[in-house]
């Protein structure tokens, strides 16, 4: 047994975890143990007061008043895309769409992107690990264009097998899109060669990057990636957020989508001529608080440092399967070679709804079902998996409660060996 310690591996992370209110109440008179992480993750205390600031001092409305305050409130949405520039390592700050989240992001690049460029006959290259958000986009472009769909499948351990991926690639694939890493099996895909195939093909690739930018730094040109999206709420940020990286001439080339205030450089009813991109792709009123604030969050995760998150995290996924595989009955779901800090699992027979439920009594906080991705739970031919997903303030004593909990489960169910 590894003699390695979460304060051995992370000194300066353990103390985070007060950064987190929320983290210290009780739920149904238990500790919260929160371990759904993939799903959406807690705020620290400098993100709820961002919020509570801005709307105390800044609101306004953007790039419309004349006033101090709206010009306030511009600035300090304009500054916000910096900051997800330089987070990301996009080249510049147009290249930075703000959405309401990954699924609105997606949807943005098949509407606009797809629909200028795919045609009858196109393949749209997927994978099997995809969440629905990266798959019903394309199907219902696919279906409107005449396209066909094709999918990556998996290998045995959760890991993508990179000969189909290859033999799939042919010049009839138009686009890509891949998961940087797997909400539903922690599968951290090797999206750089993966993206430097595509293009050798002459395909477009979107990488969903929801579970991956709270845990490790994401460079967008160093991966050449087309499209690089993900939502604010799992980094620690406001829900309502999300972010398109998009390569600057890919998006100045795209057609608006949604139509509104703000995204438009002259209106009249002969026809409307429209804004540069970004602001292109961002009618109306957008959130403006919630950008202001993603940023704070984003600050944050690089304040704390994203090579000691992963480092913590590594740890967590190492104790936790450890712990997990020690227990009886129970089988882990996804065995990457490399696979972020979440562990799919079943229990015996035991359903993983019924699990949560009991695991809740524990405040004890996971996530059971499909995960939002029905056919690679088809392909592995199981209804769902409970899945405890971790971020950076969980610690071994959130396991052990873990453990403990998945114990008296299976001694209710009289399953326990
Ligand atoms: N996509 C989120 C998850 O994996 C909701 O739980």
């Amino acid at each position: 047994m590894s003699t390695q310690t979460l304060a051995s591996v992370t000194p300066s992370l353990l103390d985070r975890r007060n950064d987190f209110p929320i983290l210290n109440q009780t739920v149904r008179g238990q500790r919260l143990v929160y371990l759904d992480n993939g799903a959406t993750t807690q705020k620290p205390a400098v993100v709820i007061d961002a919020e509570k600031q801005f709307y105390e001092a800044s609101n306004a409305n953007i790039h419309r008043g004349v006033h101090w305050l709206s010009q306030h409130a511009t600035d300090l949405y304009d500054a916000s895309r910096v900051v997800v520039q330089q987070f990301l390592h996009a080249q510049r700050p147009e290249e930075i769409v703000f959405t309401s989240g990954t699924t609105d992001s997606i949807n943005l690049v098949a509407a606009t992107w797809g629909r200028k460029h795919i045609q009858a006959g196109d393949e749209i290259l997927l994978t099997m690990l995809e969440h629905h958000s990266n798959i019903v986009p394309w199907q219902l472009l696919a279906e409107e264009k005449g396209a066909t769909i094709k999918v990556v499948p998996i290998l045995d351990n959760g890991d993508l097998d990179l000969d189909a991926y290859h033999r799939l690639l042919s010049e009839r694939t138009k686009f890509v899109g891949i998961a940087h890493v797997s909400n539903a099996l922690g599968t951290v895909n090797p999206i750089r060669a993966m993206i430097a195939a595509a293009h050798k093909v002459g395909a477009t690739v979107l990488i969903d990057g929801a579970q991956a930018v709270a845990h490790e730094t994401v460079d967008v040109q160093a991966l050449d990636c087309d499209f690089y999206v993900f939502s604010g709420h799992k980094i620690f940020g406001p829900t309502g957020t999300g972010v398109l990286y998009g390569k600057y001439e890919l998006l100045d080339a795209m057609p608006p989508w949604k139509g509104g205030g703000d995204m438009i450089y002259t209106v009249s009813f002969s026809g409307s001529t429209y804004a540069p991109v970004p602001q292109r792709f961002e009618a109306g009123t957008p959130n403006i608080a919630g950008v202001i604030v993603l940023a704070e969050a984003l600050k944050y995760v690089q304040e704390v440092g994203l090579e000691a998150i992963a480092a913590h995290e590594q740890e967590l996924l190492r104790y936790a399967t450890q712990q997990l595989e020690a227990l009886p009955g129970i089988q882990i779901i996804g065995k990457a070679a490399h696979k972020a800090a979440v562990i799919s699992f079943m229990v015996d027979d035991i359903h993983p709804h019924d699990l949560g439920t009991i695991l809740d009594m524990d405040g004890v906080a996971i996530r059971a079902g499909h995960h939002c991705a029905m056919p690679l739970m088809t392909e592995l031919g199981i209804p769902g998996t409970a899945r405890a997903s971790f971020a950076f303030y969980n610690n071994y004593d959130d396991i052990d409660a873990l453990i403990a909990s998945l114990k008296k489960a299976q001694q209710l169910f009289g399953v326990s060996a």
